[in-house]
């Protein structure tokens, strides 16, 4: 049995966890149990708190975690929750995969690229100096020891999914000490993968780029502002934010999410499309081991959403969160 922390997570968050428990526990069977937690503004509002002492007990002991989606509640003193547990964990690499879906609308097909986001430092420290009323200047901080651990993990992903290639986005060119540290480590990082080709390229350009031939790029490696930046550019080539998956990872600790936020507008209506958070279940079912499982899961999705009409309604369907579920359910039941 495989034991996993769990974040239902507020607004659509219970609705997304109903679904990945449909089809992971009750249709997959799958040996995994759920130690849940709530955090956010559901505990907030029981008992208090953002972020309880034993949900961070319980991902403390299981290393593993899938988090639905967080809602900060809005005043003074409360940090992002997202943004505490990064920081708690030293979860410093922040990966997306972005893939277009078969046959969803998109301009760019082609689209299958990985953004290696560094998750700690650069300008997401908060050290801000008001010098003047008129005047206000943010520290940007890189260091060789957070830029080499994300750029290894970045190769390192490269040889295990058999990837060719790794770019490196910065804008050295202006920054010469930060991001010329971050392109410096990058260069020595690189000798020890020498079957995996290399690129560097400014931020700017990257921009340009991954809009007119997003099938050029496979895996980009980032300091944490462009890789902020260029993961929401990523989700738009393929049709929004509620598709994307991630991880929050360090060497111990792995935590799945969704991209997308709690979307309190929709909450309980029934019309949240569980995709990004069934694929970020696909992306922990790899990481425990379960490779055929996560790749059924993410094929049943995948297939799902070529029909127009088994889409949600985000994506122009007529579909709503458990009629998807049961499609993708019945795939599932079909296929295994
Ligand atoms: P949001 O991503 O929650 O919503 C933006 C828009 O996209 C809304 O119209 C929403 O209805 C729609 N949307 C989002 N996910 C969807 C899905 N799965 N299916 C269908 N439609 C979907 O962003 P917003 O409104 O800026 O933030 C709402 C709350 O979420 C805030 O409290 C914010 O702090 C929190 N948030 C949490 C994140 C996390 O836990 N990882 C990430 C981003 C925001
Ligand atoms: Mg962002």
């Amino acid at each position: 049995m495989y034991e996993v922390t769990l974040f239902p997570g507020d607004g659509i968050g219970p609705d997304l966890v109903r679904s990945m428990k449909t089809l992971v526990l009750d249709t997959m069977k799958l040996p995994i149990v759920f130690d849940s937690y709530d955090v956010g503004l559901t505990s907030y509002e029981k008992t208090g708190e953002v972020l309880p002492e034993a949900a961070l007990d319980s991902f403390r002991k299981n290393h593993v975690a899938l988090k639905a989606p967080i809602t900060t509640p809005i005043g003074q003193g409360f940090r992002s929750i997202n943004v505490s547990l990064r920081m708690a964990f030293d979860l410093y690499a922040n990966i997306r995969p972005i893939q277009a879906i078969n046959h969803l609308p998109t301009k760019f097909p082609g689209t299958d690229f990985v953004i290696f986001r560094e998750n700690t430092e650069d300008l997401y420290i908060g050290e801000e100096t008001q010098i003047s009323p008129d005047e206000a200047v943010a520290v940007k901080r890189i260091t060789k020891h957070a830029s080499e651990r994300i750029i290894r993990q970045a190769f390192e992903y490269a040889l295990a999914h058999d990837r060719a290639k790794v770019t490196a986005v910065h804008k050295a060119n202006i920054l010469k000490l930060t991001d010329g540290l971050f392109l410096k480590v990058f260069r020595e990082v690189q000798k020890d993968y020498p079957t995996i080709k290399t690129e560097e390229i400014i931020v700017d350009n990257c921009s340009m780029q991954l809009v007119m031939r997003p099938e050029a790029f496979d895996i980009l490696v980032m300091p944490n502002l462009y890789g902020d930046i260029l993961s929401d550019l990523g989700a738009g080539l393929v049709g929004g934010l509620g598709l994307i998956p991630s991880v929050n990872k360090n060497e111990d600790y792995a935590m799945f999410e969704a991209v997308h936020g709690s979307a309190p507008d929709i909450a309980g209506k029934d019309l949240a499309n569980p995709t990004a958070f069934l694929l970020a279940t696909s992306m922990l079912l790899d990481h425990l081991g379960m490779k055929e499982e996560a790749k059924d899961l993410k094929k049943a999705v995948y297939d799902t959403l070529a029909e127009e009409d088994s889409r949600t309604r985000d994506l122009g369907g007529p579909l709503g969160t458990l009629a998807f579920t049961d499609k993708v359910k019945s795939r599932l039941t079909r296929d295994r």
